[in-house]
């Protein structure tokens, strides 16, 4: 069965303090989920050892990174290697969201690497993918995020991209309050599984969860997340209300 998944991502938000009060509210509700179901919790790297220790006693929580560097390891001031996340427990980390292609200029290409050394590291890539709004009225995202899945994914052998998970966020629904209908991210979200099947095989496309992300909302999670090819959510704003992100995780159920 295809993996349902929550995933909080909190971006460079919040203090230490503020941070580990989130955690404490969200596991407080106590939301039980099903061997298939996943909530995720994407934190700053400061975060990380903490949100682990939080989460020790829940199986179906999960703490994960928002980036890691695509080196081994070496000369690389300030960055973070797959290898230490690992190292930390960390068993998951997001690839290529939109905001580090765009301020950070990272390319498919360099993003093909990232997801292999999380790979070699035992590290599950939550790879990003998905259009900006010009692309969007132009009519091209289909051909658009195609392209990013062929040039960062489609290198890899299929034993290993059944273990992928993906999240499409449409650039123009990120941090708006524009999500995406339900029928636009159905609609995408099929092309995207269809590009899977084309390329590794129906077997490996419908094991791996494609989340939506762009503005999901506790009130409209449950809806987005009820579309056939919508596998959860990975949520930025909505997250980091205790509230709100309870009721997404809900939204699984
Ligand atoms: P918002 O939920 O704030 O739109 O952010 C989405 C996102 O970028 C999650 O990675």
């Amino acid at each position: 069965m295809r993996k349902q998944i929550a995933a909080a991502n909190w971006k460079m938000n919040l203090s230490f303090q503020q941070a580990e009060k989130l955690l404490d509210e969200i596991l407080a509700a106590d939301i039980s989920l099903a061997n298939h179901q996943l909530a995720i919790f994407a934190v700053p790297f400061p975060y990380l050892l903490m949100t682990r220790s939080e989460l020790e006693e829940m199986p179906q929580y999960k703490v994960a990174a928002q980036n890691c560097h695509q080196k081994k390891s070496g000369a690389f001031t300030g960055e973070v290697a797959a290898e230490m996340l690992h190292s930390i427990g960390v068993q998951y980390c997001i690839i290529g969201h939109s905001e580090r292609r765009e301020y950070f200029s990272e390319s498919n290409i360099q993003l093909a690497e990232k997801v292999n050394i999380c790979f070699e590291n035992y590290v599950t890539p939550i790879f990003c993918c998905g259009e900006p709004l010009a692309v969007r009225e132009a009519g091209n995202q289909n051909s658009f995020v195609e392209n990013q899945l062929k040039e960062s994914l489609f290198h890899l052998p299929a034993a290993k991209a059944k273990e992928l998970i993906i999240a499409y966020e449409p650039i123009w629904a990120i941090g708006t309050g524009k999500t995406a209908t339900t029928e636009q991210a159905q609609e995408m979200h099929a092309h995207l599984r269809n590009v899977l099947a084309a390329h590794f095989g129906n077997d490996v496309a419908n094991e791996i969860p494609i989340l939506y992300g762009g503005s999901v909302k506790a009130a409209n999670a449950k809806e987005i997340f009820a579309c056939d090819d919508v596998d959860g959510g990975l949520v930025g704003g909505a997250s980091l209300v205790a509230a709100d992100f309870v009721e997404i995780i809900k939204a699984l159920q």
